[in-house]
């Protein structure tokens, strides 16, 4: 049976698959039309590239939302709020740090001005970077010159967040320059490849992670013999 909690830690899951990577889809779509329209003066609406800068706002936008829902329900849901590590400050900050980096996203979103756009962008990401690395979030590994760095949900998300946010930051110079609309191509092609290692990691931790109810249960087992203690009840009659 699935509690409270499991449908918190739901939340995240769900959104990105109705949400973030159908808009996905979309942006990519009319990002090769914009280009195709440009390059090959293709028979195509001129709204194509207005379109796909204007849902890849919205995609940035998701993906930032998913991913401190996601953290959020990591950080705070750990132990009961009454008993949380460092007491009410760390709590008091945790709340603030995600409060601020909504706040950036949304002053992100309106600022006109160079300076305020990279301002605001790296201050969201800056937010979601130290939420990542509190102790209650698992990393699989920090060390990028290891395999389990790469396999990491989390590292995967924070590089996709910022480089969401980094298009977002651009949107008017990758319109007028060349030379910013090939670095955006060229970055969101790996961002494009991040969306589908994030699908793979995250589907594999949806695997790993037990319904609440389960865990004691799971946190017995040996995790490098791959062996969990086997009940009384379950092992086979001598
Ligand atoms: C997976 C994500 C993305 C991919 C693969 C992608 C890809 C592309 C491509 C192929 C183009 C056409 C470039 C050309 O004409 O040579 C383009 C243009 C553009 N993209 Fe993206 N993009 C993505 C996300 C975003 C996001 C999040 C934004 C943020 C607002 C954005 C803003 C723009 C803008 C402003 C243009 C120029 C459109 C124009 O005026 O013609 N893109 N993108
Ligand atoms: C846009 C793609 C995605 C991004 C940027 C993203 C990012 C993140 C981040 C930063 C975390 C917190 C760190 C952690 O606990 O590892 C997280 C947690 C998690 N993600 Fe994702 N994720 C994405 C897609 C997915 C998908 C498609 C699934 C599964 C279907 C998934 C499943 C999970 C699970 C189970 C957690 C643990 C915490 C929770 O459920 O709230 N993620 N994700």
């Amino acid at each position: 049976m699935l509690q409270s909690i499991d449908w918190l830690w739901l939340l995240h899951p769900v959104l990105a698959v109705a949400v973030v990577y159908p808009l996905l889809g979309m942006v990519l779509r009319l990002g090769y039309q914009a280009r195709d329209r440009r390059i090959n003066q293709t028979k195509l609406p001129p709204t194509v590239g207005r379109d796909h800068a204007d849902l890849g706002r919205w995609l940035a936008a998701a993906v930032v939302a998913i991913v401190l829902l996601a953290l959020a329900v990591v950080i705070l849901s750990g132990h009961p709020l009454a008993a949380f590590p460092g007491g009410l400050p760390r709590l008091a900050l945790v709340l603030l740090v995600l409060l601020g980096s909504s706040l950036a996203l949304v002053l992100l979103w309106r600022a006109k001005s160079p300076a305020y756009r990279a301002c605001f962008s790296l201050l969201c990401w800056a937010g979601v970077i130290t939420l990542g690395l509190q102790g209650e979030v698992y990393r699989l590994g920090d060390n990028p010159f290891q395999g389990a760095f790469w396999q990491s949900h989390f590292w995967g998300g924070a590089g996709l967040t910022g480089l969401m946010l980094f298009s977002v930051a651009g949107r008017p110079e990758i319109s007028r320059h060349l030379r910013w609309r090939r670095l955006h191509v060229s970055a969101n092609l790996l961002a494009t490849l991040i969306f589908l290692a994030q699908a793979i990691s995250g589907t594999r931790d949806l695997l790993e992670i037990p319904l609440n109810w389960q865990k004691p249960a799971i946190q017995a087992c040996d995790y490098q013999r791959n062996t969990c203690p086997v009940s009384p009840a379950s092992a086979p009659s001598p």
